[in-house]
């Protein structure tokens, strides 16, 4: 076990490099699956939510190789399998992307019930639709594993009930190959489906309307080879950007699209941060103390619910009293109980929480309660007084590359340690 230990009170000054995206990496990778060719894939951030895609693919019979840490070529030819076995997919929630691929090339897809970030119910009815509206058949296994199957998939209409990014990632990938058009109404519109559609059209599938809630599939015989760079991680840029208005700092944020943050600097800007917005790139200073500010979370266009533990940071320090609404998941303030302990002062009533800002925070030991949330403790500590140690960085690895390297760029005193429990472990 490994811990990150932060002596807070450094401004962060400098730039930063944003990398690939987790959420279009781990759609792109399964998708990969649907290509009877070899696919070059760049710009895959460095993970471990994508090396536990690409275990997977490897379990199913992929060829893999590196042609350097953020370029690799996939060559499904010769794949072979169509189940997921329990012990990768409980890992991560985006193994069910696997269904939908499988089940698209092989009309068979074998797979367990999904892991992640626990923010209470995570159904997947809506995934399960759209396969059943295709033509397949959905059965329970033994060991929490489900069986889809069809003898042929063909386009039909799919309203989803909920705007889900899952249900529609696994929509289009079941429809790429299918005999007809698919036509997913009330689809999710977050940047990583614009990018999953640009992947699998980049390939010779006919995918329209990606980025908007009418997505229309226009089934293919089949897909070849291609070579495709994925979108900069909105999610990390945005983090880097609470960073920096966090600890009163100065960051250059490198490598993003600014019209995929406008939600983020909008809220950024209404708390008192200066957001400079460059082709490319979006600096980011602070400097005077942060006014609060209500925010609700929603689906793109919306505020994005995975920058709200980060962003609930800036309001705790904030001046006055901040309300923030969680309108996509039932349960994703479970991380507040860890930074009551850093000195932040919030009451939460289901998926309300209200903060009452103060001055400063103090340094505690911390733990990562999932990804964002662990973000969120990393973020306190910078901006703390004292030293934080937050455990159980597993969660956050597994959507931040190189995040001790790029903060410490940016000045920050952070240090990734093994901890002794481990080491005792370890010894025994
Ligand atoms: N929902 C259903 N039925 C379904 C699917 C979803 O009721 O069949 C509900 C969920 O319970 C939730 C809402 O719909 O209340 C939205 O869920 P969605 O399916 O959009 O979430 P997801 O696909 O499981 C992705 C991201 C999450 C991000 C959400 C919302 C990936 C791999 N994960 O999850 O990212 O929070 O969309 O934007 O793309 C993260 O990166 O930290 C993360 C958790």
């Amino acid at each position: 076990m490994e811990k990150y230990v932060i002596r807070g009170g450094n401004r962060l000054c400098g730039e930063v490099e944003i990398s690939g995206a987790k959420n279009a990496a781990v759609a792109i990778l399964p998708a990969t699956v649907l290509i009877d060719g070899v696919c070059r894939v760049d710009n895959i951030p460095s993970i471990s939510d994508v090396s536990t895609t690409l275990k997977i693919l490897k379990s199913l019979g992929s060829q893999i190789r590196y042609i350097n840490k953020n370029t690799i070529e996939i060559d499904n030819s010769t794949l072979q399998f169509h189940t997921v076995p329990h012990d990768l997919a409980r890992h991560m929630r985006a193994s069910y992307y696997f269904i939908g691929s499988l089940l698209g090339r092989f009309g068979i897809a074998r797979v367990s019930m999904p892991g992640g970030c626990n923010f209470g119910v995570r159904p997947i009815d809506q995934h399960l639709k759209a396969f059943t509206a295709l033509g397949a058949s959905v059965s329970p296994m033994e060991n929490g594993m489900i069986e889809v199957v069809a003898d042929r998939l063909v386009g039909n209409s799919i309203y989803l009930d909920v705007v889900s990014v899952g249900a529609t990632v696994n929509a289009i990938l079941s429809a790429v190959l299918a005999r007809g058009t698919t036509i997913i109404e009330n689809a999710a519109k977050e940047p990583h489906i614009v990018d999953l559609a640009n992947f699998l059209n980049s390939a010779g599938a006919d995918i329209r309307g990606a980025g908007t809630d009418v997505i229309k599939v226009f089934g293919v015989e089949r897909l070849h080879s291609t070579h495709y760079s994925i979108i900069p991680d909105q999610i990390e840029a945005g983090t880097y950007m609470v960073a920096s208005a966090a600890t009163g700092g100065d960051v250059l944020v490198k490598n993003v699209i600014p019209k995929h943050l406008e939600s983020i600097t909008a809220k950024l800007q209404e708390m008192g941060v200066v957001v400079e917005e460059y082709d490319d790139a979006i600096r980011v200073t602070r400097p005077n103390r942060l006014i609060h500010c209500n925010i609700k979370t929603m689906p793109h266009p919306g505020f994005p619910t995975d920058m709200q533990p980060p962003v609930a940071v800036l309001l705790s320090m904030a001046d006055g009293t901040s309300i923030i609404t969680e309108s996509v998941w039932e349960n994703r303030f479970r991380y507040i109980d860890e930074l009551r302990r850093m000195g932040v002062q919030a009451q939460v009533d289901g998926k309300v929480a209200v903060f009452q800002g103060v001055e400063y925070l103090t340094a505690a030991p911390v733990k990562a309660t999932d990804l964002r949330g662990g973000i969120a403790m990393v973020i306190a500590g910078l901006a703390a007084r004292g030293v934080t140690e937050v455990e159980e960085i597993h969660h956050i690895e597994r959507g931040y590359e190189n995040l001790v390297e790029k903060l410490a760029n940016l000045g920050a005193d952070i240090r990734r340690v093994v901890t002794s429990d481990s080491l005792i472990s370890r010894a025994l």
